[in-house]
């Protein structure tokens, strides 16, 4: 039987050659708004990837927002655009641009919207739109579509979903209009109609025009399912000839950009709904990069395309391996929100597990010449990719690990139980170590002696990091435990046990979501004014919300001075306190291992990456990582 996910599609004069899409994602890969050659070689690898469908990130339609993001509102941005066309146009797939007007939540320039309601107690009131202005920004979009059209795009997508303007337009909470643009859903939907209705006779029939819309704002009071199933039938009456169903909005970023703990395919079912209400194609969205899933999709009926977003950035070769049956082979995307993150803190684009994401203009990894042996001591993400790069190049390597198993702080990583996706990426790196043919020294701690045995030319040192021990974690008569103990598993907590957790980092605030779960009661103690920070936004809010919901007391502000039989003493606002705790655990930070595996005058290489260098994140020790496998 044929593979459903490479049946082509086509309509509206388009013939996609498969069912996988590549849903608008920013990049923060351009210069002033103008595509770079950074952006050109990250969709470029997309493109090559095997997906049918590239859509374009969202782009700024008004000249008066000033966004972070590309932009389409004159003629100087069309050579950028063009250039980007260009490129993907050999790969054989269909392209499109999505267009996006912010509304409130521009970040700079005008802020407007159907009324004035802001987006929350922090943020400024928009500006009213006159049915004037929203006839000028309905303008906007039929100028920003011809100019795509004009770029070489075969088709554009509005950007109809995620609380941006046409999307407050639906939305009962945001619009409270008493005009023709407000009431019932119909007169909602006026706006995102005449967008349409505007492109349709600005481009002609012969530019394709997509619709984003969220299939539920996931808000209370918020747009519905049953709001949405009518607006997509208005707009496909309106010539629309593509819905694809996204969700959320900016104050419910967990259902649009699920993070790992948020099951698979959860916005499948608000797709079925819209393709049983409209008879144009529908895109489903969603955590659908297992292939099982994304089948499954359109087997049912659910959707008659699949968007594969962060999986399609973690590997872009997704549907080649996929129509190749080289499942096993998938770099697997564990949903943690990096990349979103750092684009939308107005960085680029980079990826936990991908290391290649956003340089993709380095190309791969060239051979070296000549091969040496390179011994990589330290086998988390900053080992494991070092190791893996330097072998892909060609030199013989080993890597060496003190633990049982390979992974490093993956392990530990992995054990809340919002995180054991984590897990997954651990096992890729290590089938593909063992697949390339890597030495693997496990339960073996290196010193220089060793080194000295093996005699390698380069030494990586990704050793990691060790956590910090402040004064009072040595305490006369009490046990203080490193909290990566419990969440290794090495120790454990009896029902009714009073923990308290030394530090509301990822690491504090993980360790009492796990305790909390075994049935202690959980008292994180936090400096800082806040916990969970270094946390990405979406996950830290879930975590907060778990920990609140388990009953977890957090106490911020709160500097712990001693710990003492039974409990632990702290100042809060000049003031002393105490919490009651059989246990202590200790979560206050860490620090870089110091290390003499190679000395001036051995006549090795030495490279320090990852935490063994400065204590960070995923994101930076698999880039480290696999930079010095490309130095080795
Ligand atoms: C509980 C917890 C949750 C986290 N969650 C996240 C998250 O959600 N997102 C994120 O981005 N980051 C997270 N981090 C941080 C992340 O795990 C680290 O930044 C990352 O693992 C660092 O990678 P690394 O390869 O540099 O070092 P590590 O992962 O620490 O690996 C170092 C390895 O070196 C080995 N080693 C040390 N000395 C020797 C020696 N002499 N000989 C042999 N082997 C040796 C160690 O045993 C270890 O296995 C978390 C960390 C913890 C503890
Ligand atoms: C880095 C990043 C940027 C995104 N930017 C956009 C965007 O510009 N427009 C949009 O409609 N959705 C955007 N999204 C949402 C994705 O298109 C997609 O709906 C979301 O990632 C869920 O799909 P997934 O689970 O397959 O990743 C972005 C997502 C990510 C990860």
């Amino acid at each position: 039987m044929s593979d459903p996910l490479f049946t082509p599609l086509e309509f509206a004069g388009l013939r996609l050659k498969n069912r996988i899409v590549i849903p608008p994602m920013g990049t923060g890969l351009d210069d002033d708004g103008v595509f770079n050659d950074a952006a050109i070689a990250y969709y470029r690898r997309r493109a090559t990837g095997g997906a049918g469908t590239v859509t374009v990130e969202a782009l700024l339609v008004d000249p008066e927002t000033r966004g972070p993001e590309p932009k389409i509102f004159d003629r100087s941005y069309l050579p950028g655009l063009r250039a980007l066309v260009d490129a993907l146009r050999p790969h054989d797939v269909v392209i499109g641009a999505q267009l996006l007007h912010p509304g409130r939540q521009v970040l700079t320039g005008r802020r407007v919207a159907p009324s004035p309601v802001a987006l929350n107690s922090a943020a400024p009131v928009p500006d009213e739109l006159t049915p004037g202005q929203i006839a000028e920004i309905v303008g906007q979009f039929a100028d920003a579509a011809a100019l795509a059209q004009e770029a070489g795009f075969d088709f554009v997508e509005i950007h109809g979903a995620h609380g941006y303007l046409p999307s407050d337009f639906l939305s009962p909470l945001a619009n409270r209009r008493t005009d023709g643009y407000g009431g019932d859903v119909e007169r909602r939907a006026r706006f995102p109609r005449e967008i349409v209705r505007a492109i349709t006779q600005r481009c002609g029939p012969e530019l394709p025009v997509f619709y984003r819309l969220s299939g539920e704002e996931a808000l209370p009071g918020g747009s519905t399912i049953e709001d949405a199933q009518v607006v997509a039938g208005l707009l496909a009456a309106e010539g629309v000839v593509c819905i694809s169903v996204s969700a959320g909005h900016w104050r419910s970023l967990e259902v649009t950009l699920a993070p790992m703990f948020v099951a698979r395919g959860h916005l499948v079912e608000l797709a079925a709904r819209i393709r049983r209400a409209v008879s144009v194609p529908v895109i489903a969205v969603g955590r659908l990069d297992d292939p099982a899933d994304a089948r499954r999709v359109l087997q049912s009926g659910s959707a008659d395309l699949v968007a594969i977003g962060r999986g399609l950035i973690a590997e872009p070769d997704w549907a080649a391996l996929v129509a190749a049956g080289r499942e096993d082979d998938l770099r697997p995307c564990i949903a943690c929100n990096a990349c979103v993150d750092l684009v939308g803190r107005g960085e680029e684009i980079r990826c936990a597990v991908n290391p290649e994401v956003g340089r993709d203009h380095a190309g791969r990894p060239q051979p070296a010449d000549p091969p040496r042996r390179v011994a990589v001591v330290g086998s988390g993400p900053a080992g494991m990719e070092a190791a893996r790069v330097a072998r892909l190049r060609g030199h013989a390597v080993s890597i060496w690990e003190r633990d049982a198993q390979l992974g490093g702080k993956l392990e530990a990583a992995a054990s809340a139980p919002s995180k054991r996706e984590v897990l997954r990426f651990r096992d890729y790196e290590v089938r593909t170590l063992h697949a390339l043919g890597v030495e693997v020294h496990t339960g073996t701690e290196v010193t220089r002696d060793v080194i000295d045995r093996h005699g390698p030319d380069v030494v990586v040192v990704a050793t990691g990091a060790a956590a910090v021990v402040p004064p009072f974690g040595k305490a006369e008569g009490v046990e203080i435990q490193d909290a990566q103990l419990f969440l290794d598993g090495t120790l454990s907590v009896s029902p009714g046990e009073a923990v308290a957790v030394i530090g509301g980092s990822a690491t504090g605030c993980e360790t009492a979501e796990m305790l909390a779960g075994e049935g202690a009661h959980v008292t994180v103690l936090e400096m800082a004014p806040s916990v969970g920070t270094g946390i990405e936004a979406i996950t830290r809010r879930h975590l907060i919300r778990t920990l609140r919901r388990s009953g977890v007391d957090i106490l911020t502000g709160a500097r712990v001075t001693a710990v003492e039989p039974g409990r632990v003493r702290f100042e809060r606002e000049g003031e002393e306190a105490a919490v009651a705790a059989d246990r202590v655990a200790l979560a206050v930070g860490w620090r870089s291992r110091a290390h003499d595996l190679v000395r001036e005058g051995d006549g090795r290489e030495l490279l320090v990456v990852g935490d063994a260098l400065v204590p960070a994140d995923f994101v930076a020790a698999v880039n480290a990582g696999a930079d010095a496998g490309l130095m080795a």
